[in-house]
């Protein structure tokens, strides 16, 4: 029989927002599932002035807060809180590290994971300082959260340095979405049936839409999401992941790097931006004052930490072309913003019109639709059409659907829940390799430039609608409208 996994697992930033409303509670459900969890440490490293009891409270509030009720067992809790300890530590100085060195004395032939959940502007520091306090063993990996960077530039920088104390295999460049249940079976769906394989190219698809719409706000993140906006927070890397594994090429298996390098070719392919196409192909927006679900909300001007007159955009919307053979001429149009209508994160293949129609209600508009849900209600739609009932010979779209939740009738693991096994197990394939990363921002950035020399600000939209007029008009210029306007 497999021996359980051992392993200490270092949250640095185990007080932040992160750590509680997501990282804690994925652990707590690990936890309560596995068998024999008696290997397990998890040690919270920040610099708050807590001992392990006050952070196991902190901790309790937050499971309590973040784990629905049904599922929160104080039980299971009591097992959970003997595997937390607190260290007080500033990340920035190394003497600070002999606490964790102490701590960590005699395990070096454990799973040792560093978790960096800070600013990324300490990646730098945390890494050296845990090199000088020779605290990296071979059985050692670092975990590092987005945003990983804002530019090539500074990404180039972090990587850099955590590459002089990390080889590549033991960097996890964390992107949740990849661990989203959805978006594994976007590859389940792509590379265990037959169907879709002939039907996955420029021949038969008509158009690819990509929408991640929240409904929150940016909330108490403000002066982060200031710096970043919506492209650099939600395009650079989750976007275009998703839009990495629905158009890459079969890989020849399932190995970490077979899947990488095809991703990486699909990065390779974006056709770049120049000055005129950021002009023309992409929408940036700014929600103002609005609705969401009946509750009057303000808009992004006047969220805390905002500065006045700032020209962050909110939401995006962009026509992306994939420049081979397998996607040319196909628009793959990307789309993302805070206060939206809805929260919904999906993929919608839209196939090409029968060539010839003859059937009443077969117009253009009524076509076949592949709908990849990735929020709310996880699942797989197939619009068909077929007859309506009655004497007529007339069709219209219905859907054959998936819902995870109804069909497998277990709980969906959260993608945290995921990606931390993956990390402890040493499996690569669901994390951002360097060179992924580098052809993001090498596509991004020139966009970003565009921007700072472009004088018209982001568009407005009212919190609670789909965004600026002017991310209609990108697709209906093609002849093609976003699935929620069909
Ligand atoms: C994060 C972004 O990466 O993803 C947030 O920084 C965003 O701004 C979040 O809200 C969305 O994740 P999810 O899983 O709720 O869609």
């Amino acid at each position: 029989m497999a021996q359980p996994p051992c392993f200490d697992l270092i949250f640095f930033g185990g007080t932040g927002d992160l750590a509680l409303r997501k990282l804690l509670p994925a652990l707590y459900y690990r936890h309560r599932d596995t068998v024999d969890c008696s290997g397990w440490r998890i040690i919270a490293v920040s610099r708050q002035a807590l001992d392990t009891a006050g952070y196991v409270a902190m901790v309790h509030e937050a499971c309590k807060q973040f784990i629905p009720a049904k599922d929160f067992d104080e039980a299971v809790w009591t097992a959970f809180a003997t595997r937390l300890e607190y260290l007080a530590i500033d990340a920035t100085v190394p003497a600070d590290y002999d606490k964790l060195a102490t701590a960590l004395a005699g395990s070096a032939e454990r799973i040792r994971v560093f978790y960096l959940s800070t600013a990324a502007s300490l990646f730098a520091d945390i890494c050296d300082n845990l090199a000088a306090a020779n605290l990296v063993t071979p059985l050692s990996r670092v975990v590092l959260e987005k945003p990983l960077g804002f530019s090539l530039a500074s990404a180039t920088a972090i990587n850099e340095a955590v590459a002089r104390i990390f080889t590549e295999k033991q960097i996890f460049r964390i992107d949740h979405y990849l661990g989203k249940e959805t978006v594994q079976n976007l590859i389940a769906l792509r590379f265990g049936n037959s169907i879709f394989e002939p039907l996955w190219h420029r021949a038969a698809v008509r158009d690819v839409q990509i929408t991640l719409a929240e409904t929150v706000g940016v909330g108490e993140r403000g002066e982060y999401y200031d710096r970043y906006g919506a492209l650099r927070d939600m395009v650079q890397n989750h976007a275009l992941q998703l839009l990495c594994i629905l158009a890459m090429e079969p890989p020849s298996s399932i190995d970490p790097d077979e899947i990488r390098d095809e991703k990486l070719k699909v990065l390779r392919a974006l056709r770049p931006f120049t000055p005129d196409d950021v002009r023309n192909k992409i929408v940036r927006g700014q929600y103002r004052a609005g609705a969401i679900e009946g509750r009057a909300v303000p808009g992004y001007l006047d969220e805390p930490g905002i500065p006045d007159g700032t020209t962050t955009e909110t939401f995006v919307a962009m026509r992306v072309d994939v420049d081979n053979w397998r996607w040319a001429r196909v628009p793959f149009y990307l789309r993302t913003g805070k206060r939206m209508q809805e929260r919904m994160s999906e993929i919608v293949i839209n196939f090409r019109a029968v060539p010839h129609a003859i059937l009443p209600g077969n117009d253009a508009g009524n076509v076949n639709r592949l709908v990849i849900r990735l929020q709310p209600d996880e699942g797989i739609e197939l619009h068909v059409l077929a007859k309506v009932p009655g004497a007529d010979m007339r069709v219209k779209p219905v859907k054959l659907d998936l819902d995870f939740a109804e069909t497998f009738k277990t709980r969906q693991w959260d993608a945290y829940e995921r990606l931390l096994m993956d990390v402890i197990s040493g499996n690569l394939t669901l994390f951002m390799r360097r060179d992924e990363l580098d052809a993001a921002w090498h596509w991004i950035d020139p966009i970003h430039s565009a921007w700072a020399t472009q004088s018209d600000p982001p568009k407005p939209y009212s919190a609670g609608t789909w965004g600026p007029t002017a991310s209609s008009a990108l697709i209906v210029r093609d002849g093609l409208c976003w699935k929620e306007e069909s």
